[in-house]
């Protein structure tokens, strides 16, 4: 009745923005993304009469509020599957700062479905436990797996094909780097969520969002697959400025970066015109990740260290799917 598991963040080279279903979590488009090897969220779920009530801590403090029902929202959802009543005890750890933009969501929810599926004896598929995480956080159904993975959006109503698949195990391209950068490590003020609802609803972007990411999901899923990187990069980064473009253009407007944010992009494109070949995307947060290509990881980490904006860097690699561990939290 209980288990543990650790489950990676994953980047989006083509991002998720927007639902059609926001109970099932749908999504209007499909997404790519790189699981990372350094960012992680280890998770330990118990269920037991001895709870009373469903009790989550994540980094050390007990949740409440929002963040409490969307856990236990998940938590209903596997134990309708294992048909028990039973509360869970559920203790979350994450190497890196939640909430920054840092896709903590992806590799938590990620790490809660297996962790909570486990307990209670459930095998369920990758592609199930995908669909389930899913419904706990978009972005996560795609951390189920290493590597690179496509979250297909699926067209039924029920959400029964709308999942995430491997495109390539992380021994696809060894040599690719992200190199995510944290600026502040504050917990942001809108969350991606809330964003993302206000954009499809009233940005005059929007639709130009739709109209063109077929055209980006093509050309980064074949660069993946044929490892292009220029062809990588420069669909991934334009395609992060077109989803924060929709943002910029919501009523009222939502502006994720900071100053640094802007600094860190320029000094991505001035690394870029020296001959250091690297690309940026950005999420719901203020962290800027560059893409680039593992001999030039080291020049650009040390490059990016110095600038007095950023407070952090982790150097990545495509990493492992979720997976079950033995280092049980409590
Ligand atoms: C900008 O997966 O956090 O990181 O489904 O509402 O939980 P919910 O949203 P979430 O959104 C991620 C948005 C993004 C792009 C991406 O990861 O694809």
């Amino acid at each position: 009745m209980k288990a543990t598991a650790t489950a990676n963040s994953n980047i989006a080279l083509v991002k998720y923005w927007g639902k059609r279903d926001e109970r099932l979590i749908l999504p209007q488009n499909s997404s790519i993304s790189m699981t990372l090897d350094g960012l992680y969220t280890t998770t330990t779920a118990e269920f037991s009469e001895k709870h009373r009530k469903d009790e989550v801590t994540i980094d050390g403090k007990k949740v409440a509020g929002e963040e409490l029902d969307r856990v236990v929202r998940q938590l209903n959802l596997v134990r309708r599957l294992a048909k028990t009543h039973l509360s869970a005890k559920v203790t979350s750890k994450n190497n890196f700062p939640k909430a920054a933009g840092l896709a903590s969501s992806a590799s938590g929810f990620a790490a809660l479905t297996l962790a909570a599926t486990k307990a209670l004896g459930l095998h369920i598929e990758k592609k199930e436990l995908s669909m389930l995480a899913r419904q706990g956080s978009g972005s996560a159904c795609r951390s189920i797996y290493g590597g690179f993975a496509e979250w297909v959006k699926g067209s039924h109503h029920d959400g029964s094909d709308s999942y995430a698949k491997q495109l390539a195990p992380k021994e696809h391209w060894p040599e690719l780097a992200m190199i995510v950068s944290v600026v502040t490590a504050e917990e942001k003020k809108v969350k991606s969520r809330a964003g993302m609802s206000q954009t499809v609803a009233n940005s005059p972007m929007y639709r130009a969002w739709l109209e063109t990411v077929e055209e980006d999901l093509k050309n980064v899923r074949e660069a993946i697959m044929e490892r292009k990187f220029t062809q990588l990069g420069t669909a991934a980064e334009l395609n992060a400025l077109k989803m924060h473009a929709t943002m910029h253009t919501t009523t009222p407007h939502i502006i994720y970066w900071q100053p640094e944010t802007i600094t860190m992009m320029k000094e991505v494109m001035q690394m870029h015109e020296e001959g250091i070949e690297c690309y940026f995307t950005i999420d719901g947060g203020p962290q800027v990740k560059i893409v680039c290509m593992d001999k030039n990881a080291g020049k650009i980490a040390k490059r990016v260290k110095g600038m007095a904006e950023v407070e952090k860097v982790y150097v990545c690699h495509a990493g492992e799917g979720a997976r079950l561990s033995n280092k049980e939290l409590f």
